[in-house]
């Protein structure tokens, strides 16, 4: 397992990009535009380049790892990659055909794992003729400073593909958690119910929004409020995740927070919009 592919130069695509070439690994980065991929690279080579002044890797290092990474448009530069992880857009419509020509460009004995949040993992393995090498290998944000990678198992994915992800995920310096095919898995289970209550105490007029956060960092030790994460991560996303659970699981206690739907509609989307829960300027 030397040659990696990630599918997506966003923000989730070009950390996992990171992680494998900081740890020696060769990365084929495709994403459809040249844009994001430009945008990925630069990412990437700002954060080696913090490292550099931190004192954590020297000069040099920066440029042979840089070198590790080969940006590509085109889906057909992964047919000779042993593992490929898709960190595509979240949505069935984008993730289930990009499978299934993963499947049928891919070499055999390739391992198709999807960093998806909330999508099902057999589903999307049921795009594809390989349904035992296709997994879950769910990173979290930011990816080089995350040592969580949740593991998803679908309910084909074989005892050989489950022990090599986790390998992998460990050679990465990561711990890998095994979790089973359920909506949302036990991250966003967790957390996006309690993303959503803090929402729903800024709606009701619990408190303001500088408090819940304070609340939750001081007296649970997290090291951002749920308001802050919630920006962090994007209210779209957040939104879409509490959909999933809402839908899939049928239970009203996952219901979405009128105030998030109202963010979203608004395009407050947090961080990546310039403004969420919070204000964040240009
Ligand atoms: N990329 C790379 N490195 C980063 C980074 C980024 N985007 N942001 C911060 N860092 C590094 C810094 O360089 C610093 O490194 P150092 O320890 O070597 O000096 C370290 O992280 C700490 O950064 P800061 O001192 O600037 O800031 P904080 O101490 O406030 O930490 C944080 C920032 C790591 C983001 C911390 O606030 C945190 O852990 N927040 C919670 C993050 C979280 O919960 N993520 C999961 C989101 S859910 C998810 O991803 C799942 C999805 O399905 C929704």
């Amino acid at each position: 397992m030397q040659r990696i592919g990630v599918i997506g130069g966003g923000t989730m695509g070009n950390g996992i990009a990171q992680v494998f070439i900081q740890n020696g690994y060769d990365v084929t980065l495709v994403d459809i535009r040249q844009d994001i991929l430009d945008g990925a690279i630069g990412a990437i080579k700002a954060n080696l380049e913090r490292q550099v002044k931190k004192g954590i890797i020297s000069a040099d290092d920066v440029q042979v790892v840089l070198m590790r990474v080969h940006p590509s448009l085109k889906l057909e530069a992964l047919s000779t990659c042993d593992v490929v992880v898709e960190a595509a857009t979240e949505d069935p419509k984008i993730k289930l055909p990009l499978f299934a020509g993963l499947d049928s460009l891919c070499k055999q004995e390739c391992v198709l794992a999807s960093n998806t949040s909330s999508i099902s993992i057999t589903s999307i393995a049921g795009a594809t003729k390989r349904q035992d090498r296709v997994i879950g290998m769910h990173f979290f944000n930011p990816v080089p400073v995350m040592s969580l990678v949740e593991v998803i198992r679908g309910l084909a994915t074989s005892d050989a593909t489950f022990h090599s992800t986790m390998e992998l995920a460990k050679k990465l310096g990561k711990t890998p958690v095994t979790v089973n095919d359920y909506p949302g898995f036990v991250s966003n289970r967790v957390l996006m119910p309690m993303i959503n209550e803090a929402i729903y105490c800024l709606m009701e007029g619990v408190a303001e929004r500088e408090a819940i956060d304070t609340v939750m960092k001081l007296g649970m030790n997290h090291p951002m409020g749920p308001l802050a994460l919630a920006d962090f991560i994007g209210l779209d996303v957040c939104l879409h995740i509490m959909e999933v659970l809402h839908t899939q699981l049928g239970d009203d206690k996952y219901r979405p927070c009128p105030l998030l739907r109202k963010m979203v509609a608004a395009g407050h989307l947090g961080k990546k919009s310039g403004r969420g829960f919070y204000d964040y300027g240009k």
